[in-house]
């Protein structure tokens, strides 16, 4: 585990974040619970606000990329710190606005978004929306013209660049789904696109080259790439990009193969972006953009850990032994998508070594239902409280109700207070838009 001020063993030999028991928040709120770490998300938002602010000499903002984890209260905490928020649907959107988050600050992204969407974001009066098909500035320009607006835009486009991660996670290779590359010219051709739309108001471009990436290299690289491309199309078009964003996309700790990056580093990741921008403006001689970051897993996934309740236990002599949790892909399908890999330990004896490699396995109907492959624990019984780090980010957010699995409440700690800021479902929330028809009733 990865001890820090707010993540600890205290003296019952218990796990402790932002001061308090996770077996008495076990006991407090059930398991599954999702637990979320206030002081280490404030703390991130500041690491990349501070640095963004303190180091770039021109202006830039930081965009929490909230797919990673969209609940009211994180919007709140967000606007509080001072950035911005990405969203990637309309239902993100009304979440974002439900907290009154101030709308200026909110960037509307989405490989596919919707009519719909669309019309919402215009109506919200979001602060930029970044185009990622002709069809969508085709319907920004139609539905801002109805409303008597110019749109602020950006298009996001795709540098081409493999960065050395997962591939359902990484972004910008030339087969993917997202953006307009700018190799086989696509990405110059909806710029000039863009730019005849009258009520499209074209600021500049995104790029987003993956997640969970440690090489610094290839964020600089595709810096690179933009700003490359920024200063072709000011030299055959005469757009002039007043506003870059780089994405997210910087990796965290899920268990000891990956880098336990400190503030400092991640300030070095931020820096090493902010001297690729600079140094190409300076070789173009072009003004420095409006600067954009959205980070997200490296805010919220190791804020978070999941509790659980250890049930059934399964040893195949010589094969596997299985520790079934009362939870599972339904509130973590990441290693069903990703094969992710996870830590965890025994939150009621977290000073007793490992003694035995065991498999986390969950409760839905589902041989691929694993939370964590082949790691140490001690012995682990039933009734013991197990806690997963590093599920803050696309945990809560990709959960899902398989085998009518309730999802689970989240709760935020900070001084050793424990709230919900999501309530827990219940049967009724299951059943709620079940409908059935009058023919079926006899
Ligand atoms: C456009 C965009 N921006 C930002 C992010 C956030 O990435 P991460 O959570 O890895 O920082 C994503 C993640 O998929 C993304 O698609």
């Amino acid at each position: 585990m990865n001890e820090r001020e707010s993540l600890k063993i205290n003296t019952q030999g218990h796990l402790e974040i932002g001061g308090a028991d996770c077996v008495a928040l076990a006991q407090a709120f059930g398991t599954p619970l999702y637990v979320f770490d206030e002081i280490y998300i404030r703390k991130m938002m500041g690491v990349f606000r501070n640095t963004l602010q303190n180091r770039y000499a021109g202006k830039g903002k930081v965009l929490y990329a909230s797919k990673a984890f969209s609940c009211k209260a994180i919007y709140k905490i967000a606007a509080q710190e001072n950035i911005g928020i990405d969203v990637v649907s309309g239902g993100e959107l009304y979440t974002a606005l439900q907290a009154d988050f101030p709308t200026e600050n909110i960037c509307m992204h989405g490989n596919n978004k919707q009519d719909y969407e669309i019309g919402e974001a215009l109506d919200a009066g979001v602060g930029l929306i970044v185009a990622d098909a002709y069809s969508e500035i085709d319907k920004i320009d139609a539905e801002a013209k109805k409303r008597g607006v110019c749109q602020n835009v950006l298009l996001r486009i795709n540098p081409g660049i493999e960065a050395h991660t997962h591939a359902y996670v990484q972004t910008a290779t030339t087969d993917s789904k997202f953006g307009f590359s700018i190799q086989n010219g696509e990405a110059e051709r909806v710029t000039v696109y863009a730019l005849s739309k009258k009520n499209v108001r074209l600021l500049g471009y995104h790029c987003h080259i993956g997640s969970q990436i440690f090489e610094k290299q290839s964020f600089v690289l595709a810096a690179e790439k933009c700003m490359d491309f920024a200063a072709e199309m000011r030299e055959k078009h005469s757009f002039t990009m007043t506003t870059l964003n780089l994405g997210g996309g910087f990796g965290v700790w899920y268990t000891d193969e990956d880098k336990k990056l400190t503030s400092e580093e991640y300030a070095e990741y931020i820096e090493a972006l902010i001297g690729a921008v600079e140094e190409k403006a300076k070789t173009y001689g072009m003004e420095l953009p409006y600067l954009l970051l959205e980070p997200g897993r490296s805010i919220i996934a190791e804020a978070g850990i999941t509790l659980y309740t250890v049930g059934a236990i399964k040893d195949i002599p010589n094969v596997k032994k299985y520790v079934a949790v009362d939870g599972g892909m339904f509130e973590n399908p990441r290693y069903a998508l990703y094969q992710s890999k996870y830590t965890p330990i025994l939150a009621n004896r977290a000073n007793e070594k490992p003694m035995e490699t065991v498999s986390i396995a969950g409760k839905c109907c589902e041989s691929g239902d694993i939370i964590a492959v082949d790691v140490s624990l001690p012995k682990a019984q039933a009734g013991d409280i197990l806690a997963v780090f590093s599920t803050g980010a696309y945990n809560y957010s990709m959960a899902m109700n398989y085998n009518r699995n309730k999802i689970p409440p989240c709760v935020l700690v900070k001084d050793g207070n424990a709230e919900y800021i999501v309530r827990p479902q219940t049967y009724e929330d299951l059943v709620r838009n079940d409908v059935i028809p009058e023919r079926l009733q006899k």
